[in-house]
C-alpha cells in the first residue's frame, strides 16, 4: 500500500501540510494509516512524506505504535515525496520491496476510508483485474465549458463516476504505467496512466465516507463522520 502524503493542502488553507493537519485530536495522516494497515489484505503502508517533513512522520507514526522499529515487513515506512503526486507516489513505489505483486495506492487525505473498502479493491485485483478504482454516481449536472465559460456540452451523468481511492493495480501495470508518464503532465490518479498505456481499469462501487479533504467545509464534514463513529462506538 502507498500512501501519498506529501502535498502541502493549498485549497485547504494556511496551516500545516493537510496530511498533518488534525482530525478528533489526531493528524489525517494516522486516521489514513491505522484504516489501512488494519485491513486484512494489507502487509506493508509506504508513506510519501512531505520532502522536508520526513523525519517528523517518521516520529508521528511511531507515536501512534504505526512504525516498525527495524522499518521492515509488516507494518509502515516512510519515504520522501515529491513535487507532484505522480512524483510522490512513484518515489514510494522504487521503495517497495520486490516480494509484492499487488499494490494500492490510498491518498491521506482521505483519512476515514473503511477497512472493507481497502479488502474490496485488493480482492478485485486479487481476482485478475490488472487496475481497479472505486467509483461513486455522480450528483450534480457536470457539463463541460470553453476558456470562456461558455458551455460546450452537458454530459450524460448516467455514465460518469467519481472516483476516489485506495485505487488497486498489479505492481507490474503500476510500474510500467508509471515509467511511461510525463512528468510535465502529471495525472491526478494512478488509473489515470494505466489508462494512458492502453490498460483497462475497473470500477468497483464506492464508499462515501471514502471523500477526499480538499476544502475546510470537507474538515467539518469530517469532523461529523468521526462524532458519529464515535457516538455509535466503532472507534474509541
Ligand atoms: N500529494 C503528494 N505529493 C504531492 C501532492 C499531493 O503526495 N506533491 C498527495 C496529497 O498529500 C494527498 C493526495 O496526494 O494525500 C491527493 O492530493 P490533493 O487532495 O490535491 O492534496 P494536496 O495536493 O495536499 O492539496 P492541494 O491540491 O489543495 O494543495
Ligand atoms: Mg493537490
Amino acid at each position: 500500500m502507498i500512501v501519498p502524503a506529501a502535498g502541502r493542502g493549498e485549497r485547504l488553507g494556511p496551516g500545516a501540510p493537510k496530511a498533518l493537519r488534525v482530525l478528533g485530536g489526531v493528524p489525517m495522516l494516522v486516521h489514513a494509516v491505522r484504516a489501512l494497515a488494519s485491513a486484512r489484505s494489507i502487509d506493508l503502508v509506504v508513506v510519501a512524506a512531505p520532502e522536508d517533513g520526513v523525519a517528523e512522520v517518521v516520529a508521528l507514526l511511531g507515536e501512534h505504535g504505526l512504525l516498525d522499529a527495524d522499518g521492515a515487513r509488516a507494518g509502515a515506512m516512510v519515504v520522501a515525496g515529491g513535487d507532484t503526486r505522480q512524483d510522490s507516489v512513484a518515489r514510494a513505489l522504487h521503495a517497495l520491496p520486490p516480494d509484492i505483486d499487488v499494490v494500492l495506492v490510498h491518498d491521506a487525505a482521505r483519512p476515514l476510508v473503511p477497512t472493507s473498502l481497502v479488502d474490496s479493491v485488493a480482492f478485485a485485483v486479487r481476482g485478475g483485474a490488472e487496475a481497479v478504482v472505486p467509483g461513486l454516481p455522480v450528483a450534480d449536472t457536470v457539463k463541460a465549458v470553453d476558456p470562456l465559460e461558455t458551455v460546450t456540452a452537458t454530459l450524460d451523468r448516467s455514465s460518469l463516476r467519481a472516483i476516489q481511492t485506495p485505487q488497486g493495480f498489479r505492481r507490474t501495470t503500476l510500474t510500467a504505467a508509471h515509467a511511461a508518464a510525463d512528468p510535465d503532465a502529471p495525472a491526478t490518479d494512478d488509473a489515470g496512466l494505466v489508462e494512458l498505456v492502453g490498460g483497462t481499469v475497473l470500477v468497483v462501487p464506492g464508499d462515501e465516507e471514502a471523500f477526499k479533504v480538499t476544502r475546510p467545509l470537507d474538515l467539518v464534514l469530517a469532523e461529523a463522520v468521526l462524532a458519529r463513529r464515535r457516538a455509535a462506538g466503532v472507534v474509541a
